[in-house]
């Protein structure tokens, strides 16, 4: 059987779906009612990317209570920043948001349309379009990983991954309707987290099944076709746990490079080729502690982690940090688990 998509069929059904299935967000309106405040719109779409709702939660709770508008964002001091974005991931997000909360705090608010709003620092085609559909109500086309694999499917598009984005897009914006925009893209956005999902998606309760030509085909988990797999190259590195009374020795990393501005353990800048030889940043008696493994983008690690009692500080600026509040130290997730092995072994 031949499966014709109409797209207006498409958008109705989906909007029909999402008037009754959507996920009750803190930074969403109810389907069908005006907008919610930009700050919160752009705050969570910055805070979504790459990123799932379960773990976003807390952390846009903590960020707008601790800054409940965008001039108090861009009053903030950096440090502060990195530090509630701890844990989160992708750090330039959050040194872009301030950035971006500055530019918005200095022109007197949020501008409405997509054109302007990717004018802004840090705002990149997704969010200038997700936030101009969602708190402006400006027909825009937001194409994320999860609209990417709803759209892949129903229209079967064979083309692999990343080449593919094109028709992809080509698509989304046929189906995305004038009206309701900000609640279509949503839509998408919850069909493909909930129902359209990467692995057993659930189609027999799939608003669209009956316009998606891949269900008809009989294997949608195929689309979007990947591309071929390249392996992470893998890193080794070295870091160093120095304790005394009560305290931890810790570093704020160089504005520029990996996880930036943000307080860290010392390190040897993880260039080491085999297991590190513990030297360390001075004289001691290094005890090793284990390893920790951690996946960044564009390559794996895997950090030796070295203990010192009572050994002097290393040369250059750092804290003594009290160990009993280390989670307050903001260290984004590599320490923070070089940190729990630290402790677990009992240094
Ligand atoms: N993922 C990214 N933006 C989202 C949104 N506004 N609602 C649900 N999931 C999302």
């Amino acid at each position: 059987m031949r499966v014709t998509a109409s797209d207006k069929t498409i958008a109705r059904q989906l909007l029909h779906w999402y008037d009754a299935n959507a996920r009750d967000l803190p930074w969403r309106a109810p389907p069908g009612s005006p907008p919610t405040d930009p700050y919160r719109v752009w705050l969570a779409e910055v805070m979504l990317q790459q990123t799932t709702v379960a773990a976003v939660r807390p952390y846009f709770a903590h960020f707008i209570e601790t800054w409940p508008d965008v001039a108090a964002l861009a009053a903030a001091d950096e440090a502060e920043v990195m530090a509630a974005w701890a844990g989160l991931g992708y750090y330039s997000r959050a040194r872009n948001l301030l950035k971006c909360a500055r530019d918005v705090a200095a022109r007197g608010g949020f501008p409405r349309t997509e054109l302007e709003l990717r004018r802004l620092s840090g705002v990149g085609a997704y969010t200038a379009a997700a936030v101009a559909a969602i708190a402006f109500g400006e027909r825009a086309v937001v194409v994320d990983a999860n609209v990417e694999r709803v759209v892949a499917r129903l229209f079967a598009i064979d083309e692999p991954l990343p080449a593919a984005r094109a028709a992809i897009r080509g698509r989304a914006d046929e189906i995305t309707p004038a009206k309701r925009t900000g609640d279509h893209a949503q839509a998408m956005m919850d069909l493909g987290a909930t129902i359209c999902t990467v692995r057993n998606p659930r189609c027999p309760l799939c608003p669209l099944n009956s316009q998606c030509v891949a269900f008809a085909a009989g294997d949608p988990a195929r689309f979007p076709v990947k591309p071929p797999k390249v392996a992470r190259p893998q890193r080794t590195g070295n870091a160093y746990w120095i304790e005394r009374e009560g305290r931890v020795w810790l570093v704020t990393r160089p504005g520029r490079g990996m996880l930036g501005n943000m307080r860290a353990l010392p390190d040897d800048g993880w260039s080491a080729r085999g297991d590190g030889d513990g030297v360390g940043p001075v004289r001691a008696d290094w005890v090793p502690l284990g390893q920790v493994e951690h996946t960044f983008t564009h390559f794996s690690l895997t950090l030796a982690v070295h203990g010192g009692a009572n050994a002097p500080p290393p040369p250059g600026e750092g804290e003594w940090w009290p160990i009993a509040e280390i989670d307050r130290a903001g260290l984004p997730t590599l320490f923070a688990k070089a940190a729990r092995l630290a402790l677990a072994s009992g240094i």
